[in-house]
């Protein structure tokens, strides 16, 4: 819990952060798939399961995954009354999910629910509140609220304080937030970010995309690598240019 967090108007994150850990994401269509990935990948640890998987093939996947001493980040991006939440969550930590994402934007009650879901509960997940979607540029952020001119980082920055205030343990936003969001926040708040691309790949449907080398310089915790590893023919090698990146103690872009 972390309520009544102090403002900070200076923040050297890079003074006090640790290397971002990279988090594939299971973006397949079933387990077969899913698994094949896995194993294309020796070198990674830590897998995220989305909606398209889980709608797929339910919790075994994730059962699985923990079996073969994976760490799993359920991103099912909870956000329905706190009744629900609060219920999902603590499915969820029976599953022995490491992360699970739910929206900030789905209030008070139902962060505070969530987190009181795996209060005294040994080994909890950690609950990661998506701010804005990297998807979204202002545009649409401004049509989706009814309000004109929304700043992203403005917004993600509130909601992330709002999320930290009820319970929440760390954001889900993009790598150009972090600054913004540590001031509202505090120094150390627990980043994710997904919309990570390497220099020349495609963004695709992603708006707000940074490489491994920017997440690694503004000290976020955690990456979500999706396409930039799994749509090319050779994923191992994406990920171990990846894995280099986010080594290297000035996140160089080569290697
Ligand atoms: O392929 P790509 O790297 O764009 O995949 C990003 C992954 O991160 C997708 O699984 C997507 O659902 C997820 N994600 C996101 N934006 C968020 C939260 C999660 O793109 N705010």
């Amino acid at each position: 819990m972390h309520s009544g967090l102090p403002a900070q108007d200076a923040i050297d994150a890079r003074a006090i952060r640790t290397r971002p850990v990279a988090i594939v994401a299971l973006d397949r269509p079933d387990a077969r798939a899913a698994f094949d990935l896995v194993e294309r990948l020796p070198d990674a640890t830590f897998f995220k399961v989305g909606l398209q998987l889980f709608t797929a093939e339910g919790p075994d996947v994730v059962r699985r995954l923990k079996g073969d001493g994976m760490r799993v980040f359920l991103d099912l991006k909870l956000h329905d009354i706190p009744n629900t939440v609060a219920g999902a969550v603590r499915s969820a930590t029976e599953l022995g999910a490491d992360i699970v994402s739910l929206h900030a934007a789905g209030g008070a009650a139902m962060l505070e629910a969530a987190a009181d879901a795996v209060a005294g509960v040994a080994d909890p997940p950690l609950l990661f509140a998506v701010t804005v979607l990297t998807s979204l540029n202002p545009t649409d952020l401004s049509a989706t609220w009814g309000r004109s001119s929304l700043s992203l980082r403005d917004e993600a920055a509130r909601l992330a304080r709002f999320a930290a205030n009820h319970g929440c343990d760390g954001v889900v936003a993009s790598v150009h937030e972090a600054d913004p969001i540590r001031r509202a926040t505090r120094a150390d708040f627990p980043i994710l970010a997904p919309g990570i691309r390497l220099p020349g790949d495609q963004t695709d449907d992603q708006v707000r995309v940074a490489t491994p080398a920017d997440a690694a310089r503004l000290g976020i915790d955690f990456i979500v690598v999706g396409r930039s590893v799994t749509a090319g023919a050779d994923p191992a090698a994406a990920y171990q240019r990846i894995a280099r990146v986010l080594a290297a103690d000035e996140g160089s872009e080569n290697g």
